[in-house]
């Protein structure tokens, strides 16, 4: 693996040496001394575009907890604000010899481009409604550490799926590893044709959440519906937002899960989000730093150190 940019495209045995990868690291994090020296020597750039809690504070935790030298790009100070460009910024960057570019754009596809201008390991920490792999990496350690294994499972994937590339990372990994995936959203948020993704889409969530394992929310992505139809919160919350109620369609000891940011009150209620026996969701953060540690991993620790890699193209 030189690159992760996303799931699609990746086999099943491929996803699960990164988790298996990733569950090795979990016993790390939860002991007194979490840091070795792995990654002594590589170097990591942390290049976010767009703002990030859990995505980025974990992979500088990761890469720190590695022995790595980690880098955290301030864009608002950088020449960004200048007018340089995403591309010209990672091949500023590049020149310096990182060993990986972990990077979150606005525009799907962004990072895939940057990755072709670079001679480093770019990890895609999400790139506009495209792709969020190391999420949906995450979202299946916590699946299978709860559940044992992800074949043969329900997933319900529930909320503004349209915008959302932590869907599209968890629909392509979920269908990939055996799970059945359903869709739920509003019409308006449903994008057309996702049905070829291999997923059941349903507009009625008490429908689409019969009978499921597990139950996935999403936020309404609002900074990426701009001139399209917003719905009220409260209209949404009325036939989108997870309640007891709604979840008591799936299955008694279905998981509850989201990736977060949270809108509490508003794809979920909060009572649901905080079920100390069904969310998961405090254990996807913590699956979040075992994940990156296993694909920071992956991707720097065998490969050639920066002085013996050639140009772009040779590499
Ligand atoms: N889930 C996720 O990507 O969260 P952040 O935006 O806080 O990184």
């Amino acid at each position: 693996l030189r690159h992760l940019l996303g799931i699609e495209g990746m086999d099943a045995q491929e996803i699960v040496a990164l988790l298996d990868r990733a569950e090795s690291y979990v016993a790390v994090n939860q002991a007194a001394n979490k840091t070795s020296d792995l990654l002594a020597g590589r170097t990591v750039i942390n290049l976010f575009f767009e703002t990030s809690t859990r995505t980025r504070t974990s992979f500088e935790l990761a890469g720190k907890r590695l022995g790595a030298d980690v880098i955290n790009m301030e864009v608002a100070w950088s020449s960004i604000k200048k007018g340089e460009t995403l591309i010209d910024t990672a091949m500023t960057l590049n020149a310096m010899h990182p060993d990986a570019l972990i990077v979150r754009a606005p525009d799907s596809g962004a990072v895939q481009l940057l990755s072709e201008k670079v001679n480093c390991a770019v990890i895609n920490a999400g790139d506009g409604s495209h792709e969020h792999p190391t999420q949906a990496l995450l979202d299946a350690l916590t699946i299978r550490r709860r559940r044992g294994e992800i074949a043969g499972l329900k997933v319900a994937i529930s909320g503004d799926v349209a915008h959302s590339r932590v869907a599209r990372s968890n629909i392509h990994l979920l269908t990939t590893l055996g799970a059945e995936v359903r869709v739920i959203a509003p019409p308006t948020l449903l994008p057309s044709g996702i049905e070829t993704l291999g997923v059941t889409a349903f507009t009625d969530m008490r429908a689409g959440l019969a009978d499921c394992d597990v139950v996935m929310m999403l936020r309404l992505q609002t900074e990426r519906m701009q001139g399209s139809y917003v719905p009220s919160i409260r209209e949404y919350f009325r036939f989108y937002g997870l309640d007891y109620d709604k979840l008591a369609h799936a299955k008694a000891d279905a998981l509850i899960m989201h990736p977060g940011p949270m809108n509490r009150g508003v794809e979920i209620d909060s009572v649901v989000a905080d079920d100390i026996d069904r969310s998961a969701i405090r254990e996807q953060v913590e699956m979040g730093v075992a994940v990156r540690m296993g694909v920071l991993d992956a991707l720097t620790r065998q490969a050639p150190t920066r002085a013996t890699t050639g140009d772009v193209d040779g590499s």
